[in-house]
């Protein structure tokens, strides 16, 4: 049921673990299924990625979108991360079952919360960026 890409960064997480003193950390979770994501960036002046790393407390797709998120937004704009969506992340990972598609979606958001954070903390606005939810569920995205 999982492709064998998704049992690698499950198996083989990639940045695990926290930053010290990060630009921005989000953390956002899914009340139903007590999944919960946190994401650490670490971005230099000229508003690149340098680092990322994830802690996630949640199923098996949700470690393995956590992974694959980080390895993608690692040394992208700001602007570039923002479109590593949930759909991004699962094809990355070649696909994932239908009951965990909301995972994926913990990684988007997750990382759209520390851009949020880094935001906030600079006091600047990231077009495209909204407000993100703590609570993450399929809907009202489009899957
Ligand atoms: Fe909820 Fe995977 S089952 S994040």
């Amino acid at each position: 049921m999982y492709s064998e890409k998704v049992m690698d960064h499950f198996t083989n997480p990639r940045n695990m673990g926290e930053i010290e003193n990060p630009s921005g950390v989000g953390t956002v979770g899914n009340a139903k299924c007590g999944d919960i994501m946190r994401i650490y960036l670490d971005i230099d002046e000229n508003q690149v990625i340098r680092e990322c790393r994830f802690k996630t407390f949640g199923c098996g797709a949700a470690v393995a979108t956590s992974s694959m998120a980080t390895e993608l937004v690692k040394g992208k704009t700001i602007e570039e991360a923002l479109e590593v969506t949930n759909q991004a992340v699962m094809e990355a990972l070649g696909g994932l079952p239908a009951v965990k598609v909301h995972c994926s979606l913990l990684a988007e958001e997750a990382v759209h919360a520390a851009l949020w954070d880094y935001a906030q903390k600079n006091n600047i606005e990231i077009p495209g960026l909204k407000k993100p939810k703590n609570d993450i569920h399929e809907e009202g995205h489009s899957i």
